[in-house]
């Protein structure tokens, strides 16, 4: 056969070199029996220490986890305990929410929420998907401000809207309601899907400014019979503005 290469050919002195050869032979051909390179072995060994290293590092199930992502849950914990420490428990109630709601560091805060939690169904900016639009006038479950925490604390339609109250603290429940007040009425791209069935009803005093001192309403379109329901702590009579 003609040869290609540069290589010298191998001489057949019909020598067979005195290197240890393996116990193998496939039709007369044997295998010599070298050691792989040390770089190689180097990197085999290497591997297997780091590997059991790594282990008892990260996984040992004594030590509190250690990987990134727990340093990071553990971070953002701890950065909320701090940030939660200025505001102490928050009530869903009315007041609190609008108060949030105006505030743009807490809605920005609330948006986060929604984000990790909310937004696989809700749509990134809930604009609607499997759940409804939550930034139009046509609600279900929701009546009045106080509803909304209620809704995702306790979930709806059946568990359809699962129920948050086990997973996320009450604060951040309210501050979700804040955010989701605060975008009230924009119109996300998407948004335009068919509402859900039997979504009629509108939050009729959700325009009001929390701090509004009673008896000074002047929203365009208020019914007057509010004058009498839209003190902040008078809040179990809200419902009944609406009737
Ligand atoms: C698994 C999908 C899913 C997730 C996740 C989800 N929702 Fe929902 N949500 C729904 C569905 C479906 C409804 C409609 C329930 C019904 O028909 O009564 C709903 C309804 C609601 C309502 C009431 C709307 C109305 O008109 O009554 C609110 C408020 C709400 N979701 C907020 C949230 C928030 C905040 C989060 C994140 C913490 C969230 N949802 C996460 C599916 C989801």
């Amino acid at each position: 056969m003609s040869t290609n290469t540069q290589q010298e050919p191998i001489k057949d002195d019909g020598q067979i070199p005195n290197d240890p050869l393996t116990d193998h032979s496939y039709d007369g051909i044997r295998e010599f029996d070298n050691p792989m390179p040390g770089w190689w072995k180097a990197l085999f060994w290497g591997s297997i220490v780091w590997s059991a290293l790594y282990w008892l590092y990260y996984e040992n199930g004594i030590t509190p986890d250690r990987s990134v992502v727990a340093a990071y849950d553990r971070a953002v914990a701890a950065n909320m305990a701090k940030q939660f420490a200025e505001i102490g428990d928050l009530k869903p109630d009315r007041a609190t929410i609008l108060k949030f709601a105006q505030d743009p560091d807490w809605v920005a805060f609330g948006k986060s929420v929604f984000q990790t939690n909310c937004v696989s169904c809700h749509g990134n900016n809930a604009e609607g998907k499997i759940g409804p639009n939550l930034t139009d006038d046509k609600w279900k479950n929701v009546k009045k401000v106080e509803d909304i925490p209620h809704v995702i604390a306790n979930g709806a339609g059946g568990n359809a809207m699962p129920a948050w109250k086990d997973k996320l603290n009450q604060n951040e429940i309210v501050l979700l309601t804040s955010y989701l007040l605060a975008i009230h009425g924009t119109v996300p791209p998407g948004t335009g899907l068919p509402p859900i069935k039997g979504e009629t009803n509108v939050i009729s005093d959700l325009d009001t400014p929390a701090e509004e001192p009673v008896g000074e309403q002047t929203q365009p379109g208020a019914e007057p019979s509010k004058a009498d329901t839209t003190k902040t702590d008078a809040a179990p009579s809200e419902g009944e503005a609406s009737k």
